[in-house]
Formats: structure tokens, sequence, C-alpha cells
């Protein structure tokens, strides 16, 4: 039977070190700042964005907050993201997604100063990423590497598969994992003998978007699961992009649904700002 990797504990000690680390700053004069702009009504992204603003409040960075209405125009937040890059107070932005229909995304993100890129989802910070330079990363494939990390499971050499092309998770997840040197491999909706492929995974990371798609048959005795997928089942039940019980069997090391990957994200957020704050002091 599989060990559960404890993503809410995990992030839990990563906000505790973050809030220590804000803290030590505020000693130093330095307020770290987090501009939070929500669009519309979607009622996801309302949940996200307050827990977003609860773990600020919890580390200890200040959260400036913008509802604007489902009908703002483009040009509109274009000029509060201008006006934001150029306020030193604000260490990092972040605009939730999605937007409503009339706005571009890709303009949004690519407006975002790149050193207040708290999301790593910018040009230049994917870029950066992929040549190795110091950038900010995507939360959610941040965060796994953490869950890997102080859960022991080495990269260095071993056989990583992604099942996901997204640019916020899967793309930069290969990227990660070839930075720690592990041997990557993509796969997505036309890879062709899928478990073939995942059956030789020492880490499989699943995100695909699909409810318990992968069961322990495309699992390799031993390997680590890594569930980025969440899901509502009828009934309310969460699960992810894979059948627990059935991989928990074959693997050596799980993640939860819910309490793996998700609390992660919003603590490598937290981990993001505290970044940005350093480098808009020097300190990095
Ligand atoms: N919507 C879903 N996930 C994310 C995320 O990580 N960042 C932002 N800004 N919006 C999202």
């Amino acid at each position: 039977m599989a060990e559960i990797i404890d993503g809410k504990k995990i992030s839990q000690e990563i906000k505790d070190e973050i809030r220590d680390k804000v803290e030590a700053l505020k000693e130093d004069g330095i307020e770290t700042t987090l501009a939070v702009i929500l669009v519309g009504n979607d009622p996801a992204s309302g949940v996200y964005v307050n827990n977003k603003k609860k773990a600020c409040e919890y580390t200890g960075i200040k959260s400036l907050s913008y509802e604007l209405p489902e009908d703002t125009k483009e040009e509109e937040l274009l000029a509060l993201i201008d006006q934001l890059n150029e306020d030193h107070s604000v260490d990092g932005i972040l605009v939730q997604l999605p937007l409503p229909k009339q706005i571009s995304e890709d303009r949004v993100i690519r407006r975002i100063s790149p050193d207040k890129d708290v999301d790593g989802f910018h040009p230049e910070s994917v870029g950066r990423l992929s040549i190795g330079e110091r950038g900010f990363v995507s939360c959610t494939p941040a965060g796994i590497i953490e869950l890997l990390k102080r859960s022991d499971v080495e990269i260095d050499g071993k056989d990583c598969v992604v099942i996901g092309r997204s640019n916020i998770v899967g793309k930069p997840m290969a990227m990660l994992l070839l930075r720690e040197s592990g041997t990557v491999t993509v796969c997505h909706s036309h890879t062709k003998n899928l478990k073939e492929i995942t059956r030789r995974a020492d880490i499989l990371v699943v995100a695909i978007g699909k409810p318990q798609m992968i069961d322990g048959s495309y699992v390799k005795e031993g390997a680590t699961v890594i569930d980025v997928g969440i899901h509502r089942l009828e009934g309310k039940k969460l699960c992810g992009d894979c059948a627990y019980a059935s991989c928990a069997e074959v693997a050596g090391k799980i993640t939860p649904v819910p309490g793996g990957v998700g609390p992660m994200t919003i603590a490598m957020l937290m981990a993001n700002t505290y970044q940005a704050a350093l480098m808009h002091h020097g300190r990095i």
C-alpha cells in the first residue's frame, strides 16, 4: 500500500517558513505586497481568490484586492495592470483566470511586468525556466517539485512521465523535472501506447483533466504518483485524474485528492511573492 504524500502538511510547513521570512523582512522595514485581481463572478475563481487572500493574511503578506465587474473592458484591466506595474510598493500581481470573454488572457498575461509575474505565466518567465535562468515558476508544478523533495523522492536520473501538456502545468512540469536531471517524457491526448510509457515511470505526474482515468494498471510497482486533477463527482465527493484506491495498491508514494497537490499551489504563490520582494529590494 502506497505511502501518502501529505500536501496539506507540506504546504503548511512552507507557509510557516514564508511567514518567518516575511516577518524578518518586515523587521528591516520591507513590506511584502501582492495585488490580487478578480474580474467577474465566476464562483470557483471567487473561492480561489479568497483562499489566496487568506494565505496572504496568514503569511503576513499584504494583499491588495481588486474586484472588477464582469463587463470590464480589456483596456480598463490593462490600465490597472500598468498602474500596479509602476507602483513600487507592489511586489507581485495576480490576475485570476479565466477572464470574461471580451478580455484577451494572452494580452493580460503579457502586460504584467515579468518582475512581478508571481504566477509565472509571462513568456519571459516561461523562457527563463526553459534556459535555466532564475525567474518565476508556475505555482502548481513548482509545488509538485517541493512535494517530491520534501517526501525524499529522488528525481535525478529517474524516469519521469508527465501526462498533459498545458502551459500552466504539463509543460512547466516537464521543464522542472528536466532541471532536476530527470529523464522526462510528456504524454498527451495523441500519445500512442500510453500505458506502455506510464508503466516505465518512476515518477508519474497526471494532469489530464479527466476524472479517475488512470488506474493501477498504468503504474509501475513502487512508483511515485502525483495527481494534479480535481473533479467533483455526483454526490459531491472530490476525486482526481487517478483512480486513487487502484493506484495506491501499486504505487510506492501517492498524492491524495483533496489534500495533495491543491494546497501546494497557494503555498508556492506565497513563496513567489516573497521572492519578488527579495528581488525588488536587491536581496537576490
Ligand atoms: N486559474 C486557475 N489556476 C490559476 C492559477 O494558478 N493562477 C491564476 N491566476 N488563475 C488560475
